[in-house]
């Protein structure tokens, strides 16, 4: 039977979370840790999803009941509803056996759900030899996501699909890649899997309470990520974790910095870092710290003392591939 294997990158956020949701740019880069798929026809009017990395061994769905199940495993949920929307947009329709296998922890906040999401629908635009270019392939995904969660901005998406380091304003109305190569940074995870959706609907309580306070906070987020543009095209790391830290203190003011992110940002910090942050909605998943070679392995050092778990990825990684 046909089948089609694709694999797409992960991500980081480098500036700009939160005020991407809010139309504003953001940076992104696409890490070095990729979700495989492996998409193939079958004969059966059935969706088999085996899904190990999410506790997923085995996972069945008639293909005319896709999306019908209110209580879909976490795990299968953006496959699932990937596979409705292609069928429904492209009119086509087969049973399908779906494989998943993911080079990162769907813990860390790399971004697994849009990975996956990405990576089947280009697997199905293989499948069913349909030329899909980078654009339909993001808005296709985006309201997949959208479907799902309800809110979200589609950076993840945008790196999943075009990888390397970008220029992303909220929903994908620029998208632009830069020249960052791979950044000189640490990643320091801290053991806390954050729940984005949440958060994001925190920060807009927040908004909803100070609206011209918030506004502010999100121009000022605004103007760091512009200004980080261009000064992680210099490569001045001096300045760049200069911004880093600027955000971060505006993002702590947004109310989704935690204790644990803290103690890794300040150890980072004070073990000779550029600058450091956390990386993506707050409230657990990862931070990021600049820093360069004389000062990489102290601040790793720093980071595990602390209680992060650091990870080894590069940046500005290729983005969806067959
Ligand atoms: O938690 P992550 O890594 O998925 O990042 C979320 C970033 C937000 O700006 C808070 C949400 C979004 O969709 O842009």
């Amino acid at each position: 039977m046909k089948s089609a294997e694709v694999s797409t990158p992960g991500k980081l956020m480098l500036f700009g979370e939160h005020a991407v949701v809010y139309g504003r740019p953001c940076i992104v880069t696409a890490v070095d840790q990729r979700m495989n798929v492996i998409a193939e026809i079958r004969e059966r009017n059935i969706l088999q999803l085996i899904a190990p990395d999410v506790g997923l061994p085995n996972y069945l769905q008639d293909i005319d009941d896709l999306g019908k199940n209110p209580n879909i495993p976490k795990g299968a949920r953006f496959v699932e509803i990937a596979v409705k929307n292609f069928f429904e947009k492209y009119a086509v329709k087969s049973g399908l056996k779906i494989e998943t296998r993911s080079d990162f922890s769907s813990e860390f906040g790399f971004g697994s759900s849009s990975a996956v999401t990405v990576g089947v629908i280009k697997a199905l635009s293989e499948l069913f030899d349909l030329k899909l270019t980078e654009q339909k392939l993001f808005d296709l995904s985006y309201k997949t996501v959208l479907d799902i969660q309800g809110v979200g901005s589609g950076f993840d998406l945008a790196a999943a699909i075009w990888g390397e380091t970008l220029w992303f304003v909220g929903g994908g109305k620029t998208i632009i890649p830069l020249d960052g190569g791979n950044l000189p940074i640490v990643v320091g995870y801290t053991g806390i899997k954050a729940d984005t959706p949440t958060l994001v609907r925190k920060v807009e309580e927040e908004n909803r309470k100070y609206p011209k306070t918030i506004e502010k906070i999100f121009e000022a987020i605004t103007l760091i990520t512009e200004e980080a543009k261009d000064i992680l095209e210099r490569r001045d790391w001096v300045k760049l974790g200069d911004l880093m830290n600027l955000n971060q203190g505006l993002l702590d003011s947004l109310g989704v910095n935690t204790k644990v992110l803290s103690s890794l940002i300040y150890a980072a910090r004070e073990a000779g870092a550029f600058g450091a942050k956390l990386s993506g909605a707050g409230g657990g998943d990862c931070m990021i710290a600049l820093v360069d070679n004389q000062t990489r392995e102290a601040v790793e050092r720093a980071i595990d003392k602390a209680g992060g778990k650091v990870l080894r990825i590069k940046t500005g990684a290729e983005g969806v591939r067959k």
